[in-house]
């Protein structure tokens, strides 16, 4: 199945702005909800791109350094973790340009997800995900190649 169809679009440039017509920056406080209600701890480590989308109740803790590239969409209910002190693991971790990350997953300390990659609603995200491929499932595995 065609995922996303971008050859649609002249370019991913265009799609997005056609998708986020008045795209800002949004105001983000150390540990609040921003007006669409994700919260951010360690905020001066956060590294967020343009027209990027959060969903709401995402939780991103960037102590150890978080990059959500351009147009990385991450749905409601995520957790985006570059410290888990539960099994006692940190490191940056990486959303590359236009990934998606499904809505309740969980992205673990030091993971890259690659650029244009998808992970599955669900997915508990603790290897790297390569660029252009579907992932799903816990723990999060390569299911397919994205069809352009
Ligand atoms: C991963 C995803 C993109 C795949 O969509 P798709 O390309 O249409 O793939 P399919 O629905 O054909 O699924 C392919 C296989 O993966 C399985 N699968 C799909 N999503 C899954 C998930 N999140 N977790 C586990 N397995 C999943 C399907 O059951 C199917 O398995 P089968 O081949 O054994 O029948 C989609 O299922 C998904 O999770 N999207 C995220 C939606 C979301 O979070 N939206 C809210 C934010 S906007």
């Amino acid at each position: 199945m065609l995922i996303f169809d971008v050859t649609l679009y002249e370019n991913i440039e265009v799609y997005m702005s056609e998708r986020f017509g008045n795209w800002q920056f949004p105001e983000i406080e150390e540990g609040k909800p921003t007006k669409y209600n994700w919260v951010v701890q360690h905020v001066d480590k956060l590294h967020l791109g343009y027209k990027t989308d959060i969903g709401a109740f995402t939780y991103i803790n960037a102590q150890y350094g978080v990059t959500i590239e351009d147009y990385v969409q991450i749905g409601s209910h995520c957790s985006i973790y570059s410290i888990s002190t539960i099994d006692d693991k940190s490191g940056p971790v990486t959303l590359k340009k236009n990934c998606r990350i499904g809505s309740h997953s969980i992205v673990m300390p030091g993971v890259t997800v690659g650029e244009n990659a998808i992970v599955g609603a669900f997915s508990f995200v603790n290897q790297d995900i390569p660029a252009d491929m579907v992932a799903v499932g816990v723990p999060a595995k390569v299911i397919k190649k994205i069809q352009k």
